[in-house]
């Protein structure tokens, strides 16, 4: 199926070119709708019945899983990246005199954390950094990845695209590797899943971790976690009542039961349900499923390619397929350039973010081509 653009179903301001869901997406009006609908059922609590507790979130968890090809039985409900990686790493046992690899400039939510278990567990911190003289880094940056991960490698953690260029990553060739290797394959996945098609199982990712107010159309404070079903019996960083067994009966709460709900639930925040938030979340997932993944980057895709050919006409470089993604690629600003670019945007009612050397820019269903037609006036008018 090919999308038509999806701006009616936002509340976009009209004059606005938009180019930043990477930042972080829009609001649907139909999560507006869903939220405010919640939020007014507040005043009267005895609206919100035990089961409200649990159907919500379990529809989220089973919307997301679809999204990586697995059950929802695998996915937890967080409020945040970092939370995410605390409860993994406090799940992994290094090897002995082992190494934990991440990619260059990753994001710091997922670098902190494994530069922490790093060091807790006596392990070499192997950074592998893109070769920035290189103007299409992805392949060479690919293959010096493969080549860093070997029978000592303990963990890999990274994002499945470079979450300030797009550059993709060949996440099934790195988790082959991993596998081979014993190694375990983290990923963050917050500018990647909702927009790129990822099959957790195919690329053998361990856990993926994902913030859902970028590319799942979701809220600030809410994320989502996969986890492979090796980590079922792990520990959990908190201890939330709605995590055992038997939560759904009220009455009998104090019986204690030990036993934790199954699968990834032990992983899920405290007050899981958020009332408030999830709404938007379950909306953003549920629009997200009926516009279908590929048909979101196929529609990306007829946006940036004609834009792509004609800046660089103009003498700009991009990345090149397969390391290139359409709904977040970049553009390298030349030296010196930066200020006047940013006031050509500003002039031409562009949104979009700078990140170190890059212009990222971001598209989704709702830009169109006078989006890229402004984004491209000020790139040509900056040179
Ligand atoms: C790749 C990536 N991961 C995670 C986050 C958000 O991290 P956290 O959920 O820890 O606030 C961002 C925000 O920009 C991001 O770009």
């Amino acid at each position: 199926m090919k999308l038509a653009c999806q701006k009616h179903l936002f509340n976009l301001d009209p004059d606005l070119h938009y180019l930043n869901t990477a930042y972080k997406s829009p609001l649907l009006k139909s999560a507006e709708e869903a939220a405010i609908k919640s939020l007014t059922r507040s005043r009267n609590p005895q609206l919100i019945l035990p089961t409200d507790f649990f159907t919500e979130s379990k529809e989220v968890r089973n919307l997301f899983g679809e999204l990586l090809h697995v059950s929802g039985q695998n996915i937890a409900i967080i409020p945040s990246t970092s939370y995410g990686f605390s409860t993994i790493f406090l799940n992994i046992k290094g090897k002995p005199k082992g190494n934990a690899i991440t990619v260059g400039e990753e994001f710091p939510s997922g670098y902190f954390a494994l530069k922490k278990w790093s060091e807790e567990h006596e392990q070499n911190l192997v950074i592998v950094k893109g070769n920035k003289d290189l103007i299409q880094q992805g392949s060479d940056w690919n293959e010096r990845i493969l080549a860093a991960i070997n029978n000592d490698t303990s963990v890999v953690c990274m994002s499945a695209i470079h979450w300030a260029t797009g550059l993709q990553y060949d996440l099934k060739a790195i988790g082959q590797k991993c596998k081979s290797v014993g190694a375990k394959f983290l990923i963050d996945g917050a500018q990647t899943i909702g927009a790129l098609n990822v099959d957790v199982q195919a690329c053998h990712i361990d856990a993926l971790i994902c913030a859902t107010y970028k590319c799942l159309y979701g809220p600030y404070s809410m994320a989502l976690m996969y986890v492979d079903d090796g980590f079922f019996g792990g520990e959990a960083l908190e201890e939330a009542w709605m995590n055992r067994e038997g939560a759904e009966e009220f009455s009998s709460l104090s019986d204690y039961n030990e036993s934790y709900m199954p699968a990834a639930r032990r992983y899920n925040v405290g007050q899981t349900s958020n009332f408030i938030l999830t709404p938007i979340l379950l909306q953003g997932l549920k629009q997200i499923k009926e516009w279908g993944i590929d048909n979101i980057q196929d529609y990306c895709k007829s946006l940036a390619i004609p834009f792509i050919a004609q800046m660089k006409n103009h003498g700009y470089q991009f990345e090149e397929e397969p390391y290139i993604c359409y709904h977040l690629f970049s553009v390298k600003i030349k030296d010196g350039k930066s200020a006047l670019l940013q006031e050509r945007l500003q002039a031409n009612n562009c949104k979009l973010s700078q990140r170190g050397d890059y212009l990222r820019i971001s598209l989704s269903v709702f830009n169109n081509e006078s989006d890229l037609a402004a984004l491209s006036e000020a790139l040509i008018e900056s040179l």
